[in-house]
């Protein structure tokens, strides 16, 4: 079967950013909601975008995610000019390079784990016997290999967030976007989501998570600060240095972890 997605034009040289956005601009009606936003994200990172309330971070996450177009500037997503795409090639960008994780879960009601996580693929083209397949082992990499049948209802909030992650990661995305999702979450359910985003970023794949928590941003290698819709702060220089050393604190302790949930 083919899938259902275009050919995307090839994108030139192999180690070029994830991210590149260049004097990105975001206006709706007559909120300027993100100002001549600079940021390179090379692969492999791992961030914390933070800011007060209305300071522009989720506009900024979705103009990164492709989900939004910006008003001025340009956004490069694995070498891609964004502007240059249509509208068919830009879905596919986003279905082979990005998965998305948001403060509610966004789990369809009555729909079984491994199904949530297994139509994250229905348009890939694969049988549905391989869907589901690899949905188990994103489930399992996500330690919910013991709650693969249970409904939304049925789930803890962190197991909700875990099943969201395997869902997003399924097809191996090298680029994850995370909208607060500890936001919903108690202190330890959420540093078990934490404790994930670290070992998905272990794996390979760059990771950046919009946060209000402090302690969480502060146990990231990077952290970038939003203001009035514009970065205000960026502890890594344009030259790649880092003016704070990363800290992995205790909040992220692996016994988080019930041992039956380790992940795998
Ligand atoms: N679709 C929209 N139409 C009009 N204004 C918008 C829209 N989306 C966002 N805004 C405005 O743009 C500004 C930035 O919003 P954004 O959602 O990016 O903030 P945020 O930093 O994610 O805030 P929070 O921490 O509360 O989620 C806000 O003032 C918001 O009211
Ligand atoms: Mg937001």
């Amino acid at each position: 079967m083919t899938p259902a997605t275009p050919e995307l034009p090839a994108a030139p040289a192999t180690d070029r950013p994830v991210v590149e956005l260049t004097g990105v601009s975001k206006a709706y009606q007559d909120v300027v909601a993100l100002r001549g936003a600079d940021l390179v994200i090379r692969r492999g990172e791992l961030l914390a975008i933070v800011g007060p309330s209305g300071s522009g971070k989720s506009t900024m996450l979705n103009i990164m995610g492709t989900l939004d177009r910006p008003s001025a500037g340009r956004v490069r997503i694995d070498g891609h000019d964004v502007a240059d795409l249509t509208d068919r090639e830009l879905s596919a960008l986003r279905a082979e390079t990005i998965g998305f994780v948001f403060q509610q879960f966004h789990l369809a009601f009555g729909v079984p784990a491994l199904d949530s996580v297994a139509d994250g693929l229905l348009y890939s083209g694969r049988p549905r016997g391989e869907r589901r397949r690899l949905a188990e082992r994103a489930l399992r990499r996500v330690g919910l290999g013991h709650r693969l049948y249970h409904e939304p209802h049925q789930l803890s909030g962190g197991e909700k967030q875990r099943v969201a992650i395997a869902r997003a990661v399924l097809g191996d995305p090298p680029l994850l976007l995370a909208d607060e999702p500890t936001g919903a979450l108690d202190s330890r359910s959420g540093a078990v989501v934490i404790e994930l985003l670290h070992e998905l970023h272990e794996a390979g794949t760059t990771v950046v998570v919009i946060t209000h928590d402090r302690d969480i941003a502060a146990t990231l290698p990077r952290e970038v600060r939003l203001k009035d819709g514009r970065i205000e702060h960026d502890s890594v220089a344009a030259d790649g240095s880092a003016s704070f050393p990363a800290s992995r604190s205790a909040l992220v302790a692996r016994d988080a972890l019930a041992p039956q949930e380790a992940v795998q």
